[in-house]
C-alpha cells in the first residue's frame, strides 16, 4: 500500500479558521495525505461560522474558550489537551497558523512531541516583542520550532533568514487570498440585513487589538462620532468583537448614534461583500489589512506599527495610529481629495494570487516524500 503521511492542523480563532479552512480543503483532496483537523476552540462562534462556511467538521474540538479568558490559563489548557491528542494520533507534521495563542502553543506542545511543525503565514514581524502582545513573541515561538515556513511575501522570507534561520523557508503567498477569492467569485450575499443607507458612502470599522484596550479605543469612537457629525454623506458600519474588553468600551460611547452602525461580527461572506461596498476601511486587524488592497478598499491602521508593511510600501494601506486627531484628518484627506483616494485604491495586493494553498501542498509533498 502507498505510504500515506498524517498530517493534523490546529487553529482556534476566526482569522485562522479563514486562513486554514482552505488549506485542510486542500489537503483532504490528495490521497497521499490523511487529514487530521484539531480545533482548541479558543473562539467559539466565530471559528464555528467559519467551520461550517467551509462545511469543515472538525476531528477534535477542544471546545476551551471561557468568558473574557486569559493567556495563562488558555495556554496551559492548549498545551495539555494538544498532547493527548498528539499521544492519540501520532501526526508526521502539524501545521499552526500566524501568531495567536492556539498556534504557539501548538508548535511548543508539536515540538515537546517531536513531531514535525509547519508554520503558515510565517515570517511576520514588528521587532518588538510588545507590539503586537503577545503575538510578535508568538510568532518568534513558532518559527523558532518550524520545519517548514510558508511566509506570504518576500520581506517574511528575509526576517526569517536575518534570524538565522537557514531551511525550510518557502514564499506561498496568504492562504487569505485563497480565502477571499473563493468567497467573492462564488458566495457573495445580500446585505439588506444591516439596513445601509445606499445614498451614503460606507465606512467600515473594526477594532480588537490588545494594545488599543481603553483609551486607544476610546478615541477611535470618538473620532468616529467627529466623522459622521462632520460628514452627512457618510455612515460608519463596525461589526464589534466578542471580546468583553472591545464591546465594554465601545457600545456605551457609540450606541445609538445617527448613521453609526453597531452590529455583532459578521459571518465571513457578509463580511467580504460589506469590505467590497465599503468606500473606506479602518482597521486594527491583521486579515483586513491583507483583503482590503486586494479588493481595491483604502485602509488606514489603528496602529502604530505593523507587520504587515508591503500593502504601505503599494500605496493601498496607512498607518494612523490612535490619535483622534490623526484618525479624522486622515480620513477626512480621503473623503475629500480623489486624487489621494484614487492612489490608494488602485494600489497592487502584494499578498498572493490566491493559489497559495496548492503551493503549500506542493512544497510539503517535496518535503515529505
Ligand atoms: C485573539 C488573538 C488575536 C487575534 C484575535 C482575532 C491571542 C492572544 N489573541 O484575540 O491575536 O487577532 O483573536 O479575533 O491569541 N469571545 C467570544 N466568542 C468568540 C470569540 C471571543 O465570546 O467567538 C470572547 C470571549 O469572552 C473570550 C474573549 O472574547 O474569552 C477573548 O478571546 P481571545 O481569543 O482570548 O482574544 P481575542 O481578543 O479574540
Ligand atoms: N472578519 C469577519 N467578520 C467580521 C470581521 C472580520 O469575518 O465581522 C474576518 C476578516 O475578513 C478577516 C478576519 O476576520 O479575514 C480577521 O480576523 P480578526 O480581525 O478577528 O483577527 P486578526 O486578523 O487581526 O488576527
Amino acid at each position: 500500500m502507498d505510504k500515506k503521511i498524517k498530517i493534523a492542523l490546529v487553529f482556534g480563532t476566526r482569522p485562522e479558521a479563514i486562513k486554514m479552512c482552505p488549506l485542510v480543503k486542500r489537503f483532504k483532496q490528495n490521497s497521499k495525505f490523511d487529514v487530521i483537523t484539531i480545533v482548541t476552540a479558543q473562539h467559539r462562534q466565530m471559528l464555528d461560522s467559519v467551520l461550517e462556511l467551509f462545511e469543515i467538521v472538525p476531528d477534535y474540538d477542544l471546545n476551551l474558550m471561557k468568558p473574557n479568558q486569559d493567556l495563562w490559563n488558555l495556554s496551559s489548557e492548549i498545551l495539555l489537551k494538544t498532547k493527548e491528542v498528539f499521544d492519540k494520533v501520532h501526526p508526521d507534521m502539524v501545521f499552526v497558523h500566524g501568531d495567536t495563542t492556539t498556534a504557539g502553543i501548538s508548535a511548543l506542545s508539536a515540538f515537546y512531541s517531536r513531531i514535525k511543525v509547519a508554520h503558515v503565514e510565517a515570517g511576520l514581524r514588528t521587532f518588538d516583542k510588545n507590539y503586537p502582545f503577545p503575538e510578535e513573541i508568538n510568532r518568534v515561538i513558532v518559527d523558532s520550532v518550524s520545519d517548514l515556513m510558508f511566509c506570504p511575501t518576500d520581506k517574511a522570507c528575509q526576517n526569517l533568514r536575518d534570524s538565522s534561520i537557514k531551511n525550510g523557508i518557502i514564499k506561498t503567498g496568504n492562504t487569505v487570498i485563497d480565502a477571499l477569492l473563493y468567497v467573492v467569485n462564488n458566495k457573495e450575499c445580500n446585505l439588506d440585513f444591516i439596513g445601509l443607507n445606499e445614498n451614503l458612502k460606507t465606512i467600515l470599522l473594526t477594532s480588537h487589538r490588545r494594545e488599543n484596550f481603553g483609551k486607544p479605543l476610546e478615541n477611535i469612537c470618538n473620532a468616529i462620532i467627529d466623522l459622521v457629525d462632520k460628514n452627512k454623506d457618510i455612515q460608519v458600519v463596525y461589526p464589534v468583537h466578542l471580546n468583553p474588553n472591545v464591546r465594554n468600551t465601545v457600545m456605551p460611547i457609540l450606541s445609538n448614534k445617527e448613521r453609526i452602525k453597531l452590529i455583532d461580527p459578521l459571518d465571513y461572506v457578509p463580511f467580504c461583500t460589506l469590505m467590497k461596498k465599503s468606500h473606506i476601511i479602518l482597521t486594527d486587524s491583521g486579515g483586513v489589512q491583507e483583503e482590503a488592497p486586494a479588493l481595491g478598499i483604502p485602509v488606514l491602521v489603528l496602529r502604530d506599527e505593523t507587520e504587515r508593511p508591503e500593502a504601505i510600501e503599494y500605496g493601498g494601506v496607512k498607518l494612523v495610529g490612535t490619535n483622534k486627531d490623526n484618525i479624522v484628518s486622515n480620513v477626512q484627506e480621503l473623503l475629500d481629495n480623489s486624487d489621494v483616494y484614487q492612489k490608494m485604491s488602485k494600489a497592487i495586493n502584494p499578498y498572493g494570487d490566491g493559489r497559495a494553498c496548492e503551493y503549500i501542498e506542493d512544497a510539503v509533498m517535496k518535503y515529505m516524500f
